[in-house]
């Protein structure tokens, strides 16, 4: 006997799973299958697909004619940290550039001095609300970075609440040391790179990756492939802040330190983007970002797309450059700023996020054996979702098997 039986769903949303991302005109495929039903047992998928099987279970559950489909993969965030930087909004609003808060000492400079001075209680309690809203909105799995500590103390409160919110909530999390995210004041950036590459050793056994803000002002192509390259040596798989608002090449140098992901790309390079379709590294696009930063250029999307690449979605919910921890949103941005397809932007958010954080065959997906994490959507149909934007269309949210929401 199975534990539950999902009836009654107008339409089952269903990513491909591969070992390699989705990419190029793959990313435009998506099975959709209409008038279908999910068994479930022992947490995991026995069955997702069209009605009209005999599968017996103890639960029934009636969908009421929703849509269903994998929970939502959020491939980059900076979830935990203390403080907030609502000031910075008038700053913005006189015009003052993002790289200019920063070179001031404020920006991620402020929420470090913020993250520093919060407890361990404090900095959980304050992710734990976002982490809440999160799953709310239909999100199971979720990348979470440090970085707003520069000094090695700081950083492993970070990871470690990090850790502990994995051991909250009913997700599966992955966890980035981001010590090279800013450099500190007074502090030659040379002399702090070495410190955070001497704490990759204690890192890698809390860590998954490692991750650096290779930008004009921060952290130079050369001292990142320095980062990643020792980073690689001590067995961490390396991401990159690449080409946000410069291009300094960093999306070329997420190719070359074969790179899990290369994340922002606004301002990545056509030689990037071309190279980008002949590997697995995936593009994590951030359009929340851009919008919240008030730019109008976006990441070019459909360039990394047509050209075959494999392109995620993420908020990037951090205190300064994204607020808002609904990746729902993102998937509208995606729509309206980045030109994508409904089905492109699904499978950014399901399957390729999975790629994105290094769990591309267990994550993302609703195939038989498949951990079951999904989400009932009160929705017509998967377009909906990107089109009515700003609200939370998740309806229930089932982790493992047992309904969180
Ligand atoms: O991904 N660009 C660098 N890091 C974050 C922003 C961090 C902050 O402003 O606090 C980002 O946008
Ligand atoms: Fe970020």
């Amino acid at each position: 006997m199975n534990d539950i039986i999902i009836k009654n769903i107008k339409s089952l949303i269903l990513p491909k799973k591969s070992v390699h991302p989705l990419k190029g005109k793959e990313m435009d495929e998506l099975t959709i299958i209409d008038d279908a039903e999910v068994v479930i047992n022992a947490g995991r998928i026995i069955y997702a697909g069209p009605s009209g099987h005999d599968f017996q279970a103890e639960k029934e559950m009636d969908a009421g004619g929703r849509i269903v489909s994998p929970a939502l993969v959020e491939p980059h965030t900076h979830i935990v940290h203390g403080g907030s930087r609502e000031h910075e909004m008038s700053l913005k609003r006189q015009g003052v550039p993002y790289l200019e808060i920063l070179k001031q000492g404020g920006g991620i400079l402020n929420t470090v001095e913020a993250t520093r001075n919060a407890s361990f209680d404090e900095l959980l309690n304050k992710a734990s609300a976002s982490m809440t809203r999160m799953i709310q909105h239909g999100v199971l799995t979720i990348e979470s970075k440090s970085g707003y500590g520069l000094d090695r103390e700081t950083e492993m409160k970070q990871l470690q609440v990090s850790r502990a919110l994995e051991e909250k909530f009913p997700v599966m999390m992955k966890h980035t040391f981001l010590g090279p995210h800013a450099v500190p004041r007074d502090k030659d950036s040379d002399v702090f790179l070495d410190e955070m590459i001497s704490l990759l050793d204690e890192v890698k056994e809390i860590a998954d990756f490692a991750d650096i803000f290779c930008e004009t002002g921060v952290f130079t192509i050369e001292q990142s492939r320095k980062y990643m390259t020792a980073a690689r040596e001590k067995g961490l798989r390396v991401k990159i802040h690449a080409d946000e608002i410069d291009p300094l090449g960093g999306l070329e140098l997420a190719l070359e330190q074969d790179a899990v992901s290369a994340d922002h790309l606004v301002a990545a390079s056509e030689e990037g983007k071309r190279q980008l379709a002949s590997t697995d590294t995936v593009a994590v696009l951030l359009p929340g970002t851009t919008f919240y930063l008030g730019k109008n250029e976006f990441a070019d999307a459909r360039g990394m797309i047509d050209a075959g690449g494999a392109v995620s979605l993420a908020t990037d919910y951090n205190p300064g450059s994204c607020v808002t921890d609904n990746l729902q949103m993102i998937m509208a941005v995606a729509a309206l700023k980045l030109k994508m397809t409904p089905n492109e932007i699904w499978n950014a958010v399901t399957v390729n996020a999975a790629h994105a954080v290094g769990l591309g065959t267990v994550r993302g997906t609703l195939d038989e054996g498949d951990t079951a994490d999904l989400v009932i959507w009160d929705a017509p149909n998967h377009e909906y979702i990107p089109y009515h934007y700003g609200v939370n269309h998740a309806y229930q949210v089932i982790a493992g098997g047992k309904v969180i929401f």
